[in-house]
């Protein structure tokens, strides 16, 4: 186990794999390689792709023995280029293809990366640095019903009138710069004066922040692209593994395996989603709002 991220449902999502010795799986969200470490321990090969240069590095240094043993290739990309990318690395038929989506404990832990209300950093938000737009582009330019159809939207955020417009009259005295900042300013929006405690900035919080983040990323878009796709590159009997973490995502999921279910392209395995028993709900806190849905190809 690794201090990058604590991987969530690991033994469902491996048990739903069904792992064999020698077949090719992909982890279309690397991460610190929690899922991947299981999967290379049955025998499986594994190609590992990740937006995040900090997470390539962090799987380069730590599974050397795997990589030149070619039993992991891990990989720079989008996975809404899973097809492309699977194809160029030799990947063009495999047996599962996994993704735990959002961002890692490491990405929230780095107050520079700006994903966090609660570490100090710059407002950036983007798990790929090659992106040009980062939150705080979006915080201090987009009209403000833009950012109110962001945080209703994306975050589905009841105070989205409020904050939106505090965010335009901050950054017409200043530019909003940091995750303080904007956290300040929500604060604000919701007629909340004086210091408050870590749950209750929390609440105010992590729609903002989840909003702001899944733009940045275009991560709605980039799930609803990869899915598909994964029809493409699966085996008979192969099983796609998705772990989302809110309605939205979950959503694209479900509705994209009932597609694929009534096109005749198989069948899904999970009539409802799996969640996390409640001993790793005890111990990490992260895994109480994950789902995961698998379907088998035919
Ligand atoms: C929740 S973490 C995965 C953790 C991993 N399963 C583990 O156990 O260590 C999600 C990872 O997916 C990456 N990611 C998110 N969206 C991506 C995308 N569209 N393409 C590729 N990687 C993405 C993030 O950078 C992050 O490292």
């Amino acid at each position: 186990m690794n201090k990058f991220h604590t991987p969530v449902l690991l033994k469902e999502v491996i048990g739903f794999l069904q792992v064999k010795k020698g077949k090719k799986y992909i982890d279309a969200t690397l991460g610190g390689a929690g899922h991947t470490e299981e999967v290379l321990r049955l025998g499986g090969i594994v190609l590992g792709i990740d937006v995040d240069e900090d997470a390539l590095e962090f799987v380069k240094k730590n599974f050397k023995f795997q990589i030149s043993n070619s039993e992991l290739l891990p990989v720079k990309g989008n996975f809404r280029d899973l097809n492309k990318i699977a194809r160029l690395n030799n990947f063009d038929k495999v047996s599962g293809i996994l993704f735990d989506l959002g961002v890692s404990s490491f990405q929230i832990d780095s107050g520079q990366r700006g994903f966090s209300f609660s570490k100090g950093g710059p407002l950036d938000m983007r798990m790929d640095k090659d992106l040009s737009v980062t939150a705080r582009d979006l915080i201090n330019s987009l009209p403000k019903g833009e950012l109110y159809e962001i945080f209703y939207k994306l975050g589905e955020e009841h105070n989205a009138r409020a904050i939106s417009n505090s965010i335009v009259s901050a950054r017409r005295i200043s530019p909003i710069e940091t995750t303080g900042d904007l956290s300040g300013i929500i604060q604000q929006a919701y007629g909340i004066k004086g210091e408050v405690t870590d749950f209750t900035r929390a609440k105010l919080n992590k729609r903002v922040f989840q909003a702001l983040r899944i733009a940045v990323n275009d991560e709605l878009e980039a799930v609803s692209e990869a899915l598909p796709k994964c029809l493409e590159i699966l085996e008979a009997g192969g099983r796609i593994a998705v772990i989302s973490f809110h309605s939205l995502e979950d959503r694209i999921v479900k509705q994209n395996f009932i597609k694929f279910q009534k096109d005749g392209m198989g069948e899904i395995i999970t009539k409802k989603p799996v969640t996390a028993d409640t001993e790793e709900q005890r111990i990490n806190t992260r895994s109480r709002s994950a789902k995961l849905r698998v379907f088998e190809k035919k």
